[in-house]
């Protein structure tokens, strides 16, 4: 049992400093609550409960998050609170171009301006769709006020002509079978309807289901909510359950800042690698981290990820989906299978260790479920998280071995550069193109700088024409992301990255790439001389927007391998509270 603070009294609650004061402004604040219909009696004295909802009609991952803040504040009616929703921006990863990831440090700013410049005690965080875990949470620790992440949960298992269908990996895989002839227009259209059933996050282990599942492990949901999937009647009583503890957390002044350290972001990589979790959440735990004040870098991913196995049978990793896992125990389970990894003492927010929540947490499908002595990936096969460095990353780029062909783990072949995405798709597929499936295919210029956003274009395509000889994968490098829902031997994030002047900027076609993932490297074979010669002649490209977000993206962006937040948000400097102005 975690040891709980004094309970506060209410004098201490931010919200009393808007609405207890006997002068003017006091007075606003309480006319303006009762313009909206509340009597005084169900906001004074009351902790003031912000629900921070990702809901949006473009974002069907949050479709139904509108019901869900409604349970949250019958919750938080029940416990004595007073909610109020708060709308943020969606960052629903389907329709958002060029990419979520241009605006998830937007997020992050946006929640935690919304409580710093609100009357606001504690908050409820409703997301699930990618970067709105991150986002959300960035934002409430570097508020550092009591909050739960409440996450939307996956969508119902899709199923199409009686095979298992998983969002994202099914549309990579039979978008790949279309081109290469094995299956119709109307095979394709007709997978449309089928795949996506509900709604909710991927049913597959894609950055959704990897993010929840990590910030679930670190104790930032209640125990177990992220494998709730989010059309089962668990969901919504889990949402109202949020709404009564975030009162409890208030009273108890239990924030982030006391649940986060080190060991926690260390319980979050046990998930993050038993799940065979996405590449992505190497990006977003060095940032969350950044904002929380603890050391952590890839370079820790990859060591856990030589701990521990891919051990959770869930597409895109394994045949499973999501629903699947939740019916056989779900994230508790898991961790009570890895409970040897875990630091078991590091407090949650429903009051109580790692340890008090995973305890007696059963497996009910070891097939789904594995432990460590039958992974679904041996880690003498693949890992999770590689880093890899070399004369092409100096700061490092990362893959998932554990979704690679083994043979292409060491592998030496010539170079085809690309240097933006749409000339490298019409290349690609042009009949005559000079290439086989040794060839090394680069896109570059896709960083955070570059696209801007670093968007998810890493899964480079396979040629038509190679598609249609049965290859399935080759070695692929870029300075981009890859959908966690993907896989093939895709080398990620490299760092830094071609548009600030990386060496990735320097290749050129047909020179030779050398990659071995056993070593860790990933090389040039271009001679250091002509490497300064090419350095010489490299001009940047002028910024790609000159106003708007993204033009302050891109001015203030970090690199992959330093999370990609900007300079003036990363870190723990205390902004003042507008409360006392
Ligand atoms: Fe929203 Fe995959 S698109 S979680």
């Amino acid at each position: 049992m975690n040891e709980v603070k004094k309970r506060r009294d209410l004098s201490e609650l931010r919200s009393q400093r808007w609405f207890a004061s006997d002068d003017m402004r006091g007075f606003a604040h309480r006319q303006r609550t009762q313009q909206m219909g509340m009597r005084r009696d169900e906001f004074m004295g009351r902790p003031v409960i912000g629900i921070i909802n990702t809901w949006s009609e473009m974002s069907p991952c949050h479709a139904h998050l509108r019901d869900r803040a409604e349970a949250v504040k019958r919750g938080v009616w029940q416990a004595g609170g007073y909610p109020v929703e708060m709308p943020a921006l969606s960052v629903g990863e389907v329709m958002v171009k060029p990419t979520t990831m241009l605006y998830r440090n937007f997020l992050a700013m946006e929640c935690e301006e919304l409580l710093r410049s609100h009357p606001v005690d504690g908050a409820v965080l409703l997301g699930g769709c990618d970067k709105s875990t991150p986002a959300l949470l960035m934002g409430a620790i570097s508020m550092d006020i009591p909050a739960i992440y409440c996450p939307a949960g996956p969508m119902s298992n899709g199923q199409w002509r009686g095979m298992k269908t998983g969002a994202g990996t099914h549309t990579k895989k039979y978008w790949d079978e279309l081109r290469a002839g094995n299956i119709t227009q109307s095979d394709w259209i007709e997978l449309e309807s089928r795949m996506t059933r509900s709604a909710g996050t991927c049913n597959t282990i894609g950055t959704a289901s990897t993010m929840t599942s990590i910030v679930d492990a670190m104790g930032l949901t209640l125990p177990g909510a992220s494998s709730i999937p989010a059309t089962d009647s668990g969901h919504p009583r889990m949402a109202s359950a949020c709404g009564v503890r975030i009162v409890e957390m208030v009273w108890e002044d239990l924030k982030p800042s006391d649940i986060l350290d080190r060991a926690s972001f260390l319980n979050g990589l046990v998930a993050y690698m038993a799940l065979g979790g996405s590449t992505n959440a190497a990006v977003h735990l060095v940032a969350m981290a950044r904002r929380a004040g603890v050391d952590l870098s890839i370079d820790d991913m990859a060591a856990m990820a030589g701990k521990v196995p891919v051990a959770v049978n869930v597409f895109p990793s394994g045949e499973y989906l999501m629903e699947d896992f939740y019916f056989a125990g779900g994230l508790l389970a898991l961790l009570n299978k890895f409970s040897h990894h875990l630091d078991l003492t590091r407090p949650t927010v429903n009051g109580q260790t790692l340890g008090d929540n995973i305890a007696g947490a059963d497996c009910w499908n070891d097939d789904v479920i594995r432990g460590g002595d039958n992974p679904v990936v041996p880690l003498s096969r693949g890992k999770t998280l590689e880093v890899l460095r070399g004369n092409l990353a100096p700061n490092g780029a990362v893959m998932k071995s554990s979704a690679a062909s083994p043979k292409f783990l060491k592998h030496v072949g010539p170079a085809i550069v690309f240097d933006n995405p749409g000339v490298m798709n019409t290349t690609l597929d042009d009949p005559d193109l000079d290439i086989t499936e040794d060839t090394v295919i680069v896109l570059r210029n896709a960083g955070p700088v570059g696209a801007p956003g670093m968007p998810e274009w890493g899964n480079l395509p396979i040629p038509k024409k190679l598609l249609k000889q049965g290859v399935r994968d080759m070695v692929r490098i870029s300075d981009g992301r890859m959908s966690g829902t993907h896989y093939g031997t895709c080398i990620l994030h490299v760092s830094p990255e071609a548009a600030v002047g990386g060496p990735l900027a320097l290749l050129e076609t047909g020179d030779l790439v050398e990659l071995d993932v056993i070593a860790g490297t990933i090389n040039m074979r271009v001679d250091e001389a002509e490497i300064v010669r090419r350095r010489a002649a490299w001009r940047p490209a002028p910024p790609l927007y000159q106003r708007s977000f993204a033009a302050l993206y891109q001015q203030h962006v970090s690199q992959a391998d330093q999370g990609c937040d900007f300079d003036f948000l990363s870190g723990t400097a205390v902004v003042p509270d507008p409360a006392i102005y």
